[in-house]
């Protein structure tokens, strides 16, 4: 019997030019498991949340919410700004979170992974993430955890992860996003 093709869709990354989550996302592309899609959806364009448009809230954001709901699984990648999650990151989650019965996390399997340039890797905003998921009712991805640390000196200038040892980490993030998409299947 054929298993269903799970669908992954990854957002966050930072916005800017050269951002070392970015690079992580697209890592992660490039690892996706047999039987699996993966495809990046931007948030860059998303206008800032405003509960008065939740009854039109513009092409951006159902383009977006629609990448969320068609997805079987979510991985989000993100750094962390001043000790907790980058504005436009919670921003892009407020923007699709309401009306509450189109809320694309809700019992969604969602792995969560960081890169920073210092020796946190990113840990506190992850556990910020994990607190605004909770309320999403998502189903977070508990384990593996993935934070890159020192991020300027694990990438490549091909943009390309040098760390084996967070790629394995990567991996098995992906084997049990996927896994856990087909169990609720
Ligand atoms: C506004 C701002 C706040 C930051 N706050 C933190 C922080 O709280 N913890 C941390 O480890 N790094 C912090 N950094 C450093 C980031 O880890 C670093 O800039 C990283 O490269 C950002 O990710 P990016 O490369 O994907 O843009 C901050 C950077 C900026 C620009």
């Amino acid at each position: 019997m054929h298993e269903k093709i799970v669908k992954m869709v990854a957002f966050g990354g930072s916005l800017r030019q050269g951002s070392y989550n970015r690079m992580l996302m697209e890592e992660f592309a490039s690892m996706s498991p047999p039987g699996s899609t993966f495809r990046i959806a931007e948030i860059s364009d998303l206008p800032l949340y405003n509960q008065d448009l939740d009854g039109d809230p513009g092409e951006a954001v159902s383009r977006f919410r629609a990448a969320l709901s068609e997805a079987d699984a979510i991985l989000i990648v993100s750094p962390e700004y001043n000790y907790s999650i980058p504005g436009y990151l919670k921003n892009a989650i407020d923007c699709v979170s309401r009306p509450a019965d189109s809320n694309p996390f809700r019992d969604k399997p969602v792995a969560i992974a960081s890169c920073s340039t210092g020796m946190m890797g990113g840990s506190r905003a992850q556990y910020h993430l994990r607190q605004v998921l909770q309320y999403l009712e998502a189903r977070t991805i508990p384990k593996p955890e993935v934070f890159v640390t020192y991020a300027s000196e694990k990438f490549g200038v091909d943009g390309k992860l040098k760390d084996d040892r967070t790629k394995g980490n990567m991996k098995a993030m992906l084997d049990r996003l996927v896994a856990s998409a087909r169990d609720k299947a």
